[in-house]
């Protein structure tokens, strides 16, 4: 198992997902525990490109369940449709929000955060799980971002 991580912040946002992505497919080559691996893939996002929050919430019993994640204490369960994360689960589309104050539902985990990307994690066409990261700065996440943050999430899927 790889132990550092190699991070090349000069490098295209594309290659730094695409050189990430390399790094968390080889470090959760041969690990078949969820927690793990997911909890892995927290830090390693978070130590990359330094996101304020960054974390997992897993479909159960009908609720998203907070999982792994890297940054302060979060809501630990959120509704079907409720939400910036509830919102990626029932439209099975990534969320891309600039400013959380203009996004009408957001749920507030902490007042610093102030944009937000979160992308489901869809196995066999079911959300099993979003990937939530929060910024704490206004419009923090460009199109790149987000292009990045969706082939991970598609990655992790393949994880569940
Ligand atoms: N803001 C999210 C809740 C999760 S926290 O940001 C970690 C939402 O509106 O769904």
């Amino acid at each position: 198992m790889a132990e550092t991580l190699v991070h090349d912040s000069t490098a295209s946002t594309e290659l730094q997902y695409d050189q990430l992505l390399t790094q968390l497919q080889a470090l959760c080559h041969g690990e078949d525990d969820l927690t793990a691996n997911l909890a892995n893939i927290a830090a390693a996002m978070r130590q990359t490109f330094n996101f304020f929050w960054v974390g997992f919430y897993i479909v159960k019993d009908q609720q998203l369940v907070l999982g792994p994640f890297q940054g302060d204490i979060a809501c630990t369960r959120i509704a079907y449709g409720k939400g910036v994360c509830g919102t990626a689960w029932q439209s099975k589309s990534v969320q891309w929000v600039p400013d959380v104050d203009a996004f009408d539902g957001h749920i507030v985990c902490s007042s610093a955060s102030r944009s937000e990307v979160v992308a489901p994690i869809i196995k066999e066409d079911k959300v099993v799980a979003v990937l939530d990261i929060d910024s704490d700065k206004l419009d923090d996440f460009t199109a790149q971002d987000v292009a990045g943050i969706q082939q991970l999430s598609e990655w992790v899927a393949t994880l569940f």
